[in-house]
């Protein structure tokens, strides 16, 4: 079902991106997709197939002529429902820049049924600036507070190979 659609303006042309809620049948092409998106973390296909159907009322994908664009898989965190909690953001390389990442989100959070949704949180390695400046940027062109603190310890990850990832809280929104 298409949500929304947009013109957006790429060096070379315009593009028309139509925004979706996930289905099943998306699962192949957001793991192709994040698997072309370092540094972004490739988890098990499972954990796309869940995000693309049991969390797709609060993710979204994105298609530009025909092909997938971009994913932003979400959810509501289980003990503060107001809290929407964004835990991967992907744009297709040749659409970056273009403001796809930004309507993710905002077409996630326009939803009817995420009219309760207050906050937005994510967390993010220091070393990844696309992803700060989408997170940063989202909140200063809504006019809302932004507040970073210590997310998950570098030691917190199985395996010590992984930075420390920093949690954004973005709100009251
Ligand atoms: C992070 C990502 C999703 C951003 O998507 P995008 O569609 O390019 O973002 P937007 O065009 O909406 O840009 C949002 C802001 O970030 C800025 N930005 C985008 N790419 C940037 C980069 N490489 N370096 C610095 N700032 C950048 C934009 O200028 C914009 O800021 P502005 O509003 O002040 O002009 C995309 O770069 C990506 O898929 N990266 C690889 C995967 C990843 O790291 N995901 C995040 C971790 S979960």
């Amino acid at each position: 079902m298409i949500i929304s659609s947009h013109k957006i303006m790429l060096p070379s042309q315009h593009r028309t991106i139509r925004f979706r809620i996930p289905t099943v049948d998306d699962a192949s092409d957001v793991c192709g997709l994040v698997r072309n998106c370092p540094p972004l973390e490739f988890n098990p296909p499972y954990a796309y197939l869940l995000l693309c159907s049991h969390f797709a009322d609060t993710s979204v994908v994105c298609d530009s002529d025909d092909r997938l664009g971009g994913f932003t898989g979400a959810y509501r965190l289980p003990r503060r429902p107001d809290t929407l909690f964004v835990w991967q953001i992907a744009v297709s390389g040749d659409l970056r820049g273009s403001g796809i990442g930004q309507l993710m989100l905002s077409s996630i959070l326009a939803r009817e049924a995420l009219r309760d949704v207050r906050y937005l949180e994510a967390t993010v390695t220091p070393s990844n600036s696309a992803s700060r400046r989408l997170f940063t940027s989202f909140a200063e062109r809504r006019g809302c507070p932004i507040v970073l603190s210590a997310g998950f310890r570098a030691d917190d990850f199985p395996g010590g190979n992984h930075e420390a990832e920093q949690l954004f809280r973005i709100g009251p929104l």
